[in-house]
C-alpha cells in the first residue's frame, strides 16, 4: 500500500516516528513534509496529503499537527477525503469499517506515541464493513 504522510511542526516528531513504523511494516510511503520543528502552517500539509490521495497518487494518507484537529479539518476540505481523527485504535478500527477513512488524523502533542502505532496499525488493517455503511459515505461524497 502507497501511503502519503504529512504533518506540520507540531506533529513532526510524531511523523518520523510513523515513518520508521511504516517502514517495518514494509509499506511504500511518500513523505510531503514539514521536515522540522520550524513552525509551518498546518493547511499547507493537510491539503497537499489529502490531494495525494484524491488524485489517486497514494492509497491512503497520514497527516499529524499538534492535535490532529486543524490538519484534519483542512483534509476533509478535500472532494472524496474522509479523514478521521482518532485517539484509540477502536476508533480507528470503526472509521476504517464505518467511514471507509481514506486519511488518519493524529494529534502529535496530546496522543501517546506508542498508542499512536497501534492506531496505524488498525488504521491500515481493518477493512470497509460495505453494507448499510455504503450508503452513508456515498451520501457523504455527495456533500
Ligand atoms: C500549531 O501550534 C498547532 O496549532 C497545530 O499543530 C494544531 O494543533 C492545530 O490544530
Amino acid at each position: 500500500m502507497l501511503i502519503a504522510i504529512a504533518s506540520d511542526h507540531g506533529g513532526y516528531e510524531l511523523k518520523e516516528k510513523v515513518k520508521e513504523h511504516l517502514r517495518e511494516r514494509g509499506e511504500k510511503m511518500v513523505d510531503l513534509g514539514t521536515n522540522s520543528k520550524e513552525s509551518v502552517d498546518y493547511p499547507v500539509y493537510g491539503k497537499a496529503c489529502a490531494e495525494a490521495v484524491a488524485g489517486g497518487k497514494a492509497e491512503r494518507g497520514i497527516v499529524i499537527c499538534g492535535t490532529g484537529i486543524g490538519i484534519s479539518i483542512a483534509a476533509n476540505k478535500v472532494k472524496g477525503i474522509r479523514c478521521g481523527l482518532c485517539t484509540s485504535v477502536e476508533m480507528a478500527e470503526l472509521t476504517r469499517a464505518h467511514n471507509d477513512a481514506n486519511m488518519l488524523a493524529l494529534g502529535g502533542r496530546v496522543l501517546d506515541h506508542r498508542l499512536a502505532l497501534k492506531i496505524v496499525d488498525a488504521f491500515l488493517d481493518t477493512e470497509f464493513e460495505g453494507g448499510r455503511h455504503r450508503r452513508r459515505v456515498d451520501m457523504l461524497d455527495e456533500l
